[in-house]
């Protein structure tokens, strides 16, 4: 990578939108971090006039399961090349009745119930501690949920994101307690630790979680071909959505009036 490759919006793309095929003037490049090797080379291009960088989370093909991401590489090359918003997008299901597959939703809380992942930048001797209390960048969730609304398209404005280990589903027992007892809306197994290795590096977060079914809770049954009909209707709005947002978004990333460019300011180092 040159010095030259620059953007200020991220895209990290989950299941359903893999691919780049948005962006004009496209560039592939590969980034090296301290954390090994991204998910795959990174697309440079713009959209509406701006530079943005593209990272399909799960690799093109789908070949990295969720577990095995290696968010911290991802993360870290976004900010290398001057990343300021992070734009990422996932498929979830669905916890609470009223958030119906086919919905978005632009969380502003999650629930972290996964195992076993690499969860900072400061492994020592270096040790922070970041607030969550706000995980999610309310500007950035502003400008995605009045686009949304400029497109039609229905997007809750909040809800709660449980992340789970995966690669598996959830057992219905487990499924009634996120539901039930933890109060969570949407389901998925991407989020932790994107959202809080954003935080660490200062840059402005939202996802824009995609409904593609109930989870097992509602005991309704899915057939394959609604799931990949909804994520394919899925994935047509979420690109118009990207368009819309990356469009909304202000052209001085610097004048950033959130407070996430500061997090380590009031973090505990
Ligand atoms: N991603 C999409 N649907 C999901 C579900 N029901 N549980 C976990 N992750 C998901």
């Amino acid at each position: 990578m040159s010095g030259k490759e620059k953007a200020s919006i991220g895209v990290i793309g989950g299941s359903g939108l893999y691919d780049p095929e948005i962006f004009s003037n496209t560039k592939e490049i590969k980034v090296y971090t301290p954390y090994g090797e991204p998910s795959d080379l990174i697309t440079l291009g713009t959209l509406e006039g701006k530079q943005v960088a593209f990272i399909p989370r799960h690799g093109r093909k789908h070949r990295i399961p969720p577990h095995k991401i290696n968010y911290r590489a991802n993360v870290w090359a976004l900010k290398e090349l001057g990343v300021k918003w992070v734009i990422s997008v996932s498929a979830v299901g669905s916890l609470n009745l009223k958030y119906k597959p086919g919905d978005f939703v632009i969380p502003d809380q999650f629930i972290d119930m996964t195992k076993g992942r690499q969860y900072t930048f400061y492994d020592g001797p270096v040790v922070a501690h970041v607030s969550m209390a706000e995980p999610f960048c309310n500007s950035l969730r502003k400008v995605i949920i009045q686009s949304s609304k400029k497109l039609n398209i229905t997007a809750h404005e909040k809800g709660t994101y449980i992340c789970i280990e995966g690669p598996r589903f959830s057992t219905r027992s487990e499924s009634v307690v996120w539901k039930d007892v933890f109060k969570a809306d949407v389901i998925g197994m991407t989020l932790v630790p994107e959202v809080n290795l954003a935080c660490e590096a200062e840059m402005c977060y939202s996802t824009i979680a995609m409904i593609t079914d109930y989870d097992v809770f509602a005991d309704i049954p899915v057939t394959a071909e609604e799931v990949t009909k909804v994520m394919a209707e899925n994935t047509e709005k979420a690109k118009a959505l990207l368009r819309e947002t990356i469009k909304s978004l202000p052209d001085a990333p610097d004048e950033r009036e959130c407070s996430c460019c500061h997090s380590l300011k009031t973090a505990l180092i």
